[in-house]
C-alpha cells in the first residue's frame, strides 16, 4: 500500500451502463454505520487552528486533511 500515491479516478461503485443500482442503498447504509461509530466515539471536535482541505474526484467529495481532537470518555 502507498500513502504517498497521487488521486485517481474513483470507480468504487463502477461506471457508465453498469454503474452499481445498488448505490444510493450502499451509502445510506455507511451512512447509518458512520453515525452509530460517531455516537459511540468519545466527544470530538475540529483541531483548534486546523484548516480542513477538500478536493473532489467528479462527483465524489471528500477530506484530504481533517484535522480532529479527541476528548477523553468518562
Ligand atoms: C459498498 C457497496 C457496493 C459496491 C462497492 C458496489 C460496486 C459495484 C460495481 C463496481 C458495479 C459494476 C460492476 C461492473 O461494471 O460489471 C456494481 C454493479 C451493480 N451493483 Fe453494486 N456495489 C455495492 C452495493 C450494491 C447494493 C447494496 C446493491 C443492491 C441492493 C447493488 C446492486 C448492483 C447491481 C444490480 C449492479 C449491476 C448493474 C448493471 O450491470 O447494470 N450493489 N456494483
Amino acid at each position: 500500500m502507498r500513502f504517498d500515491r497521487g488521486p485517481s479516478l474513483n470507480t468504487a461503485f463502477g461506471l457508465g451502463a453498469h454503474r452499481c443500482l445498488g448505490i444510493h442503498l450502499a451509502r445510506h447504509q455507511l451512512e447509518i454505520a458512520l453515525e452509530l461509530v460517531t455516537a459511540l466515539a468519545p466527544p470530538f471536535r475540529l483541531a483548534p487552528g486546523a484548516a480542513p482541505r477538500m478536493r473532489t474526484l467528479g462527483n465524489v467529495w471528500g477530506y484530504d486533511t481533517l484535522p480532529l481532537v479527541f476528548e477523553r470518555g468518562a
